[in-house]
């Protein structure tokens, strides 16, 4: 567990970096990512490597026990790359050029960019192997999509398609192009997506997508070989932003050795609350990507700028507090972005630690006592992982099917699964997110929101979990289609309905209109999406109290098994959610930390023989806690109140024995 800082030398003069060198040693720094934007000065020309002011500034920070992760530059294509070889360029749905400027600039299936980017990864990876300042690797910096209609897309996407489906029959059949003549005769007629309406047919949009994530996987994996051959010692990693995104992480992080996050919670006093729980969500997604803990490789040192007008400086106490969210929900190593904010460029007032004045203030302060309380308690926290006994499904297909085709006003899959963990993160209760293809036996509760694309494999392997002892919550639009985002032609939720024990008799999509339900003698708003349900097996557990449907039935139980199946017909408030997860936390036995109030939020870390709990208070408010018993404060070794009264943004650890709770 270490601190680093996301330090560019190349922007520095350099009598500037034997200073900074200093002081990161001084600070507690141990770690920079040097070079992941710096392809102009590592080739200024075509095949004219320049690594020596490179190793100059690994040398200066080496002697200060500082090591190093480098990024490869794929990220930034120079000038004279992409003026002598124009098809790095990606190409929009009108095909015009997306031409350099900011970053980015490239086409993951581009000849050029493929050929150009394997010969400098592989002269950084042959010149730094034996480096022993050099510890990792990261590929590139935040891959997105592009969307490239580019002539290499196109063929490749082609290609992908034939590998996929193998004729073009399967390719008509299983897309259903028979709707509006749709229907191809021969590969040549299959392009990209270009312009004219985003209204085409889903099953086709869908496969774009995958094949989109497969070019930035392959593009990504050219690299990964070169650096696993030549630096075997070192890791690999990625630095992903944040979901909602529509590439696959998953896949992406496939073969990397651990993920990395750029975490940026935002600072604004409006979002003084949500942030913290959107940020919990986004970390606990991130520790499921691999379902191992994982890297910070940028997060936030200051006032944010540039890509918008600048938000409000991190309050006092917040850049701790948000670092140690980071930690006390699975990441082993933190580096900020960045160590001084940035002179030139376009991003001068994406705030650094130190400011343009080059004088460090009271966030460098507030850095300096945390990279100490990190080092002092990193022998403790060393791995120890994330305990969590419920699990949240998350589905990158079925966001990009959401996306595609919205299904009403106000429905939003990402926003309705935030909901969800926000209750859970209110209640206290640990929850891992996860893709829906991992192995998810163990889990005591199991919530699947909108399995819109749902085959039988994964209907059974959900079934056997209830069997098993699970208790599974689903939600509206379950069922809907196949993996191939063609409808089932059967009642809903389709592959699960029996299951579940319950049909779908009619839909009312209300989207913004707000309905209620009642449930065990309370009443409930809802909105987006009504099921009117008809229950089979199942027992009605919930009605609704408007419109041509009171009285009928909006969510059931089904004993299965060991287990239980919920079926929650429509999209409540949150209030249904923590009043609803309560229930079926305590039925299923799961550990809950009640009370909580608004902001602040528990999360374990344990090993075999030790758990941590971490409370933390991610607000600008004083808050208290109510504690079931006296524990004792790791940060200030003493008992702490059992009614503990916390600062704004003030974080508490404390030692459990294991199986106490
Ligand atoms: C990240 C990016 C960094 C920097 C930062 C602040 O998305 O990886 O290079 O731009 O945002 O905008
Ligand atoms: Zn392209």
């Amino acid at each position: 567990m270490r601190m680093g800082v996301d330090y560019y030398p190349e922007h520095w003069d350099r009598s500037m970096w034997e200073k900074d060198a200093k002081l990161m040693q001084d600070t507690g720094v141990s770690l920079i990512r040097v070079a992941e934007f710096a392809w102009s000065r590592l080739e200024p020309t075509e095949g004219c490597y320049d690594f020596t002011w490179l190793d100059d500034a690994i040398d200066t920070f080496a002697k200060h026990a500082i090591q190093v992760v480098i990024g490869t530059p794929t990220c930034t294509p120079p000038n004279w790359l992409v003026h002598e070889y124009p098809d790095v360029l990606p190409r929009d749905a009108q095909l015009h050029p997306h031409y350099p400027g900011v970053r980015g600039h490239r086409c993951y299936n581009s000849l050029s960019m493929r050929h150009y980017s394997t010969l400098i990864v592989e002269k950084l990876a042959l010149h730094y192997a034996a480096n022993p300042a050099v510890v990792g690797w990261q590929i590139d910096n935040e891959f997105g999509l592009h969307e490239c209609n580019c002539d290499h897309c196109n063929s490749r996407f082609r290609d992908w398609l034939q590998n996929k489906y193998g004729s073009i029959e399967a390719v008509n059949s299983e897309w259903g192009t028979v709707v509006w003549s749709g229907e191809y005769s021969n590969w040549s007629q299959i392009t990209t997506p270009l312009g004219g309406t985003k209204h085409k047919n889903p099953s086709y949009l869908l496969d774009y997508k995958r094949f989109e994530t497969d070019s930035v996987v392959e593009f990504q994996q050219l690299q990964l070989n070169i650096l696993k051959k030549h630096c075997p010692n070192h890791f690999v990693t990625h630095n992903i932003w944040s979901y909602p995104m529509s590439l696959d992480y998953y896949k992406l992080c496939e073969n990397l050795d651990f993920v990395s996050l750029d975490y940026y919670p935002s600072t604004s006093p409006e979002k003084d609350v949500s942030s913290g729980y959107s940020g919990a969500l986004t970390l606990d997604l991130t520790r499921g990507i691999k379902r191992q803990n994982f890297w910070i490789m940028e997060t936030i040192s200051g006032p944010p700028g540039c890509w918008m007008p600048m938000w409000r400086t991190p309050h006092p106490g917040f850049i701790r507090a948000f670092a140690w969210q980071c930690i006390a929900r699975g990441a082993d190593t933190l580096v900020h972005f960045r160590w001084r904010s940035a002179p030139s460029g376009a991003e001068q007032f994406w705030h650094g630690l130190i400011d343009h004045s080059n004088v460090p203030g009271r966030r460098f302060e507030e850095y300096r006592g945390l990279c100490q309380e990190v080092q002092k308690l990193a022998p403790l926290l060393e791995r120890t992982k994330v305990q969590s006994e419920a699990v949240i499904l998350h589905s990158h297909d079925q966001f990009n099917a959401f996306q595609m085709q919205p299904q009403v006003e106000g429905m939003d899959y990402f926003d309705n699964i935030k909901t969800i963990h926000r209750a859970f993160t209110k209640l206290g209760i640990m929850t891992d997110v996860l893709s829906e293809n991992e192995d998810l036996s163990g889990y005591k509760l199991i919530v699947a929101p909108s399995l819109f694309l749902l085959d039988p494999e994964l209907a059974s392997r959900l079934e056997e979990c209830v069997k098993n002892g699970a208790t599974l919550v689903l939600m509206p639009r379950t069922g809907v289609k196949n993996q191939n985002n063609i409808c089932w032609i059967r009642p809903l939720p389709g592959p699960l309905s029996d299951a579940a024990g319950v049909t779908v008799a009619e839909y009312d999509p209300i989207g913004r209109d707000v309905h209620t339900i009642r449930w065990q003698n309370k009443s409930y708003s809802c909105s987006q999406w009504c099921d009117i349900l008809s229950p089979q097996s199942a027992e009605p557990v919930a009605w609704y109290e408007d419109d041509f449907f009171a009285g009928q039935t909006a969510a059931t139980v089904h004993a299965l098994g060991e287990g239980k199946v919920y079926y929650l017909g429509t999209i409540p408030e949150e209030a249904f959610y923590v009043d609803f997860f309560k229930e079926a936390a305590e039925e299923s036995g799961l550990h809950l930390f009640p009370g909580l109030p608004e902001g602040v939020q528990i999360s374990l870390r344990a090993n075999e023989s030790t758990r941590y709990l971490f409370l933390m208070n991610l607000t600008r408010k004083p808050q208290t806690v109510q504690l079931d018993g006296i524990y004792r404060s790791i940060f200030n070794d003493c008992d702490m109140d059992q009614v503990l009264t916390m600062e704004p943004y003030a974080i508490e650890i404390v030692e459990l024995p294991q199986k106490n709770v």
